[in-house]
């Protein structure tokens, strides 16, 4: 949460900070701010809103500078405003710092800091730290660098921070602790830095990740330097991008979540590129074949997640135990880590993450390690936190998911859990090899069932339009199609701002069935499989107090499709592979609802995308 970014080069920083600002704020748009080192001065502008809203607000002025920062928030302390907006200020005006994160202890430095004399105009954390930095200059006259790692090491919680100073055009400083920062090396003495690699890729391929407790200096006349907070030098390590352009780009859709939506056979082509061999039925991931003895004698599989990945990792529950006879418990990351869970050496902890960023399922991760379990990373983001953290993992190959509600990401994460059941099955002799066959044949053929599905959009859309205004709704499914049911509603209430419930389709039975009168949709997935007939039972008790049912079917479907008031049908697939295919119709309802109500569709409302707080 929180973007920010920063540039010191030979060109003009504003261009480059706001359209670095415009593809972060998928991080958090509830204010946004620059502030350009020029002539002696630093120039902050910033108000309350969107990138666009800055732009607005600056009213044709293009600040100049070739050194500027650049924030885009998610608020933590203190309500969304223009005073609390990033950057913030040193207490004589020299300094000017963004930051992502949260400084834990910022009461007891601000009221020390307050007994020096010092005056505070902002709720904000971020302020504090940015006196503390002034403070420990104007007591040590150290220079700023080495005030910038002095000041961390008082610090605790978690922070990626760029700092200038208004005298000293030709340096930025940078840190991070939890928050990620990634550096860009251009190859014409130009430094870029970014939450992430996106503002970054149109203009150098070369990154630095910057590790947690480091602190880098970036100077226009020696470079870059990389030292600890124990003050111990770096070598810089530089990578390359893969990330192309294009995938950031809307790309001919008006919205991302759409285009998002439409990408899904590519992605899970790509998700199973490499790995997967058709003919000869096997499965090839490096990151579960070189740890095959771990796996194979493994006394259990935790899972750790948050939001859509948490219900990614439910369906997988229902792969590892019926697949791959491992028992598996499905953990959110925030609640696993305070109850003093019991974790084994022989556990293995997968933790899921599309952003590889999340502070709860991080903190989750530690934990982990410290029991000694192995700990298995599914990220969507290359180089992320997660994936860095993790003894061994699969990327999901999605490609960067910009919409805040996640799509792609949560058919790449079924895909690869997918394949991760099948190979454990396979090293455990847990599957015979006619099912193997099957399966894998089956999961080849799921981007073409997806781009079938995706030509019911029109139906959905007339859907949408039906039940656009409801003010509740319940969604069921049995099997691994409940966590599609808990998906479909999340995404309903994420962007839609409808009131949704997912459950088990036998337990409203249990409670929920009193919601039920003409008014309420039920959304059923009632495909064939197992416990067909017993949702057929389910969609009765719905019919029965009037409530109105859209339900999913299997192509060709009679039974479902003559109770139901709407049904969307979907190709036939394994049982255990639907979901892949069933999750397709709610997303594009949630997208269709969210569109006629007017809402935000890629920036809802309190909302951001990769969650840096706990
Ligand atoms: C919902 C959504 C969130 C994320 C959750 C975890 O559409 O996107 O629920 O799934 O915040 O994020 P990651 O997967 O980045 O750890």
């Amino acid at each position: 949460m929180c973007g920010i970014v920063g540039y010191l080069g030979t060109g003009q920083a504003y261009p480059i900070l706001i359209k670095g600002l415009k593809r972060l704020e998928y991080r958090g748009y509830d204010s946004a701010g620059v502030a350009l080192v020029n002539q002696g001065s630093v120039d902050i502008h910033k108000c309350k809103g969107k990138v666009s809203d800055l732009e607005d607000h600056l009213n044709g002025v293009i600040p100049e500078g070739t050194l500027g920062i650049g924030h885009t928030r998610w608020a933590t302390h203190g309500p969304p405003n223009d005073i609390n907006a990033h950057p913030h200020a040193s207490g004589n005006g020299d300094l000017a710092m963004i930051h992502n994160g949260i400084i834990e202890n910022y009461a007891t430095i601000k009221e020390t800091l307050e007994n020096r004399g010092h005056v505070f105009v902002s709720d904000t954390d971020t302020e504090v730290l940015i006196h503390l930095i002034e403070d420990i200059q104007s007591k040590t006259s150290v220079d700023l660098f080495e005030a910038v790692r002095l000041a961390l090491a008082e610090v605790v919680g978690a922070y990626a921070i760029v700092v200038i100073d208004k005298k000293n055009p030709d340096r930025m400083i940078a840190a991070k602790k939890s928050s990620p920062l990634v550096i860009g090396v251009g190859s014409d003495g130009d430094y870029y830095i970014g939450s992430d690699a996106t503002p970054i890729v149109e203009y150098t391929k070369n990154v630095v990740y910057m590790e947690d407790e480091e602190v880098a200096l970036i100077d226009r006349n020696t470079g870059l330097k990389i030292v600890t907070i124990q003050n111990k030098e770096k070598v810089p390590y530089i990578q390359e991008l893969e990330i192309q352009l294009e995938t950031l780009e809307k790309g001919g859709y008006d919205y991302f979540m759409h285009k998002e939506i439409y990408e899904q056979p590519r992605s899970i082509i790509d998700c199973f590129r490499g790995r997967m061999n058709v003919q000869q039925g096997t499965i090839r991931m490096s990151g579960i074949d070189d740890h095959a003895e771990k796996w194979i004698n493994a006394r259990r599989v935790i899972i750790v997640a948050c939001g859509t990945s948490w219900h990614a990792g439910l369906v997988a529950e229902y792969l590892f135990e019926d697949i791959a006879r491992l028992p598996v418990e499905v953990e959110y990351a925030s609640e696993f880590r305070y109850r003093n869970p019991i974790i084994y050496e022989d556990d293995i902890v997968v933790a899921i993450s599309q952003s590889g960023e999340t502070a709860d399922t991080l903190a989750a991760i530690e934990m982990a390690k410290e029991h000694g379990a192995h700990i298995f990373g599914v990220c969507n983001v290359v180089g992320s936190t997660i994936s860095r953290t993790t003894h061994s993992g699969a990327y999901t190959h999605a490609g960067p998911e910009i919409g805040v509600a996640s799509t792609k990401a949560f058919t790449a994460q079924v895909t690869v859990l997918t394949l991760m059941a099948l190979s454990v099955a396979q090293k455990r002799g847990t599957i015979s090899d006619a099912r193997l066959h099957r399966l894998i044949a089956e999961l080849n053929s799921i981007p073409d069932k997806v781009e079938e599905v995706l030509k019911t959009n029109d139906q959905v859309e007339y859907i949408s339009d039906i039940y656009k205004n409801a003010g509740n709704a319940l969604y069921l499914g049995r099997g691994s199609s409940f966590p599609v049911a808990l998906e479909g509603a999340l995404k309903l209430k994420e962007i839609s701002y409808i009131h949704a419930e997912g459950y088990p389709a036998a337990e409203m039975k249990h409670g929920p069935i009193a919601l039920i009168d003409e008014e309420m949709p039920v959304f059923v997935i009632a495909t064939q499989g197992q416990s067909y007939e017993k949702v057929v039972s389910n969609i009765q008790e719905v019919k029965a107090r009037k409530g109105k049912i859209i339900a999913i079917v299997t192509e060709g479907d009679k039974t479902v499709k003559a109770m139901a008031d709407h049904s969307i049908e979907i190709p036939k697939t394994d049982e255990s592979l639907v979901p892949l295919v069933s999750v397709i119709p709610f997303q594009l309802l949630s997208f269709h609802i969210a569109v006629m109500r007017g809402c935000n569709v890629d920036q809802p409302r309190n909302l951001a995308k990769s969650v840096t707080v706990e």
